[in-house]
């Protein structure tokens, strides 16, 4: 799926949304190790992650190519300072109703409102795309998180309390949450 706007962030600065390809695996990969070693709510460690570029390229433009999936790329003065993505839950008629929602953002851009646009954004392209329920699963301790989902519409509708145990060796707990469209 495509999807390209400019809009203005609480710093006044511009911010630039628009799907990703090809071309940006590399800066992908770097902006996604930084994030995921700066917070513990994310579902991947660094060391998880694909690292062949090849293979990081091959994603992003499957995601562009896509009729349903598709992953937003935030751009501050050039530097990828976040993204998000909707992805199909799974080929089955009767799952394809459902997609999955996942957002991360460096951490020296938070409180700016590129939570609040990328969210919007995957928002409608899960509409445009045809799916009726999008969903996620937020550590319940991550406050930011889901305070953003729950002002754009997504409901908790259960939680797992043994969903990760983290390396330190501790449960955390994850609120599951849902969006009809
Ligand atoms: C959660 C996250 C995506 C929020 O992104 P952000 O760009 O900082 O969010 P925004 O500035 O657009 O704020 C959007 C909303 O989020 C909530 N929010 C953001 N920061 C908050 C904070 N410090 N305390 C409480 N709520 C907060 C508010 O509801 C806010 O709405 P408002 O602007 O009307 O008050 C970001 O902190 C992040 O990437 N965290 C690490 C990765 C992560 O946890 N991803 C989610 C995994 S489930």
């Amino acid at each position: 799926m495509h999807y390209s706007e400019t809009i203005q962030l609480k710093n006044g600065k511009n911010c630039e949304l628009r799907n990703a390809e090809a071309a940006d695996a590399s800066a992908f990969l770097a902006y996604f190790m930084q994030c995921h070693g700066e917070t513990d709510f994310l579902t991947t460690y660094p060391d998880e992650t694909e690292h062949d570029l090849e293979k990081v390229a091959a994603r992003l433009q499957a995601s562009a190519d896509s009729d349903t999936d598709i992953e937003i790329l935030a751009f501050v003065d050039g530097k990828l300072a976040g993204s998000a993505g909707i992805n199909k839950l799974r080929d089955r008629d009767k799952l394809r109703h459902r997609a999955e929602f996942g957002i991360s953002i460096l951490r020296e851009y938070w409180g700016l409102g590129i939570g609040n646009v990328l969210t919007r954004a995957c928002i409608d392209c899960a509409r445009q795309a045809g799916f009726l329920q999008l969903e996620l699963e937020a550590v319940s301790e991550n406050n930011s998180a889901i305070r953003l989902y729950a002002k754009h519409g997504f409901v908790e509708y259960g939680r797992n309390p043994k969903g990760f145990r983290n390396r330190a060796g501790n449960w955390q707990e994850l609120v599951l949450m849902r969006l009809e469209l």
